[in-house]
C-alpha cells in the first residue's frame, strides 16, 4: 500500500472575547434579525488588542500535538490570511513557541481555502518523503483588519484557530488523506480583499484611499461563486475517490454562511442535518473554519471513527478546494 498522510491528531482555540449580535447592534445599523436571518451567525470571538495569530495558532497547536499523542513534528505549516506581520511567516514563530525549534515553517495564504490548501501540502509533503509529522494550523485574527464601520463583514467574520497533525503512513488506513481537488479564478481578485499595504499599494510611498487598508468583500457576487464552485469541487473529489453523495456521513464546509451551506448541501443531494454548522457560535474563522468545526463536531461525539467525512472551502482569490477522508479514532487535546 502507498505511503500517505494520516491525519492523527486535532485540536482547536479561541479567544476569550465573545462578541454577540447585540454587541454590533449597539454600535452599527444592524439588528440581530438581519444577522440571523441572512447568516446563521449568533455570535463570534474577537483577540483584543496584544492577542495575535501565533498566539491563537500555538493554543491550537498544541492541542493538536496532545490529541496525536506527539511532542516534535519536522514541518509547521499555518494558513492565515493575518499573518502577526508581513514578513516573516508566522509559522517559524509559531514553531519555536511549541518548542520545535528546528522544524521546516511556513505560512500559507489561501484565505478561507487555506487549511484545505495547507493539509493538501503537508500531505504531499509527507507523501513524497520529506516530512513524516507535520502540524497543519488554520488561525486567524480577522478582526484586525475588519472595518469596524462596515456591518456586513463585521456581522460574519471572527478569530480562532484550529490544527490537524499528520503523520507517515498508508493509504488504507483510516485518516489517511488522499486526493485533494484545488483550484483558483484570479477574475475574483478584488471580490475579497485588502488593497493596500502589499507591493502594488505601497504604505511607505503613497496614502491608501481611506479605509483600504481593511478587508473588504462583495458579498453578493461572492455568494453564488461560492455555491457553485465548492458544489463542483465536492463532486470531482467524490469522483476521483469513486465515492456518491450517498457514501459521506459528514459534510463540512467552510462555515462562511449558513444560506451557503444549506445551498451546497441542496446542490449535492445530502441532507442539511449532514452537514456540519458551527457557524453559529462562531461566525467565519477563514482559514480556521474547517479544523474549528472538525474539532467541535469531534467533540460533541457526532463525528465517530469509520464516518466518512467531505471537506470543502471557497475563499479569497478566488480559490477552492475539497477533500474526502475515513475518520480516524482520535483521542482529544
Ligand atoms: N445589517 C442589516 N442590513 C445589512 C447588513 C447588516 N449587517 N449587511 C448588509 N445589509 C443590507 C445591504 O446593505 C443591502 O441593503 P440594500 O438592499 O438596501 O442595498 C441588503 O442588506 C442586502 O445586501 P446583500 O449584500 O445582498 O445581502 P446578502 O443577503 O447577500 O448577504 C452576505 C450578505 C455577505 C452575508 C452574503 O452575500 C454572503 O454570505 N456572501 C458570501 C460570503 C462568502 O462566501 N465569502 C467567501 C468565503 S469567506
Amino acid at each position: 500500500m502507498s505511503r500517505s498522510a494520516v491525519l492523527v491528531g486535532i485540536g482547536s482555540f479561541l479567544p476569550p472575547r465573545v462578541v454577540s449580535n447585540a454587541d454590533l447592534v449597539a454600535r452599527l445599523d444592524t439588528t440581530d434579525e438581519w444577522i440571523w436571518a441572512r447568516t446563521g451567525i449568533a455570535q463570534r470571538y474577537y483577540a483584543d488588542p496584544g492577542m495575535a495569530t501565533s498566539d491563537l495558532a500555538v493554543g491550537a497547536g498544541a492541542a493538536a500535538l496532545k490529541s496525536a499523542g506527539e511532542s516534535t513534528v519536522d514541518t509547521v505549516v499555518v494558513a492565515t490570511t493575518t499573518p502577526d506581520r508581513p514578513c516573516p511567516g508566522t509559522a517559524p514563530l509559531v514553531a519555536s513557541r511549541l518548542g520545535l525549534t528546528g522544524a521546516a515553517a511556513f505560512d500559507v495564504n489561501a484565505v478561507c481555502t487555506g487549511f484545505l490548501y495547507g493539509l493538501a501540502t503537508g500531505a504531499g509533503l509527507i507523501a513524497g518523503g520529506s516530512a513524516d509529522r507535520v502540524l497543519v494550523i488554520g488561525a486567524e485574527t480577522f478582526s484586525s483588519i475588519l472595518d469596524p464601520a462596515d456591518r456586513t463583514t463585521s456581522a460574519i467574520f471572527g478569530d480562532g484557530a484550529g490544527a490537524v497533525v499528520l503523520r507517515a503512513g498508508t493509504a488504507d488506513e483510516p485518516g489517511a488523506i488522499g486526493r485533494c481537488d484545488l483550484g483558483s479564478d484570479g477574475e475574483g481578485y478584488d471580490m475579497i480583499t485588502v488593497r493596500a499595504g502589499g507591493s502594488r499599494s505601497r504604505l511607505a510611498a503613497t496614502s491608501p484611499e481611506p479605509g483600504d487598508h481593511y478587508f473588504t468583500m462583495a458579498g453578493r457576487e461572492v455568494f453564488w461563486r461560492a455555491v457553485q464552485r465548492m458544489s463542483d469541487s465536492c463532486r470531482a473529489v467524490l469522483e476521483q475517490a469513486k465515492m456518491t453523495t450517498e457514501d459521506v456521513d459528514w459534510l463540512v464546509g467552510h462555515q462562511a454562511n449558513q444560506r451557503i451551506l444549506n445551498r451546497l448541501a441542496d446542490n449535492l443531494g445530502i441532507p442539511r442535518e449532514r452537514c456540519v454548522s458551527n457557524i453559529a457560535a462562531v461566525g467565519n474563522t477563514a482559514a480556521a473554519s474547517i479544523p474549528l468545526a472538525l474539532d467541535h463536531v469531534c467533540a460533541a461525539g457526532l463525528l465517530r471513527p469509520g464516518h466518512r467525512v467531505l471537506l470543502t472551502a471557497f475563499g479569497g482569490g478566488l480559490t477552492w478546494g475539497s477533500t474526502v477522508l475515513t475518520w480516524p479514532a482520535l483521542a482529544r487535546g
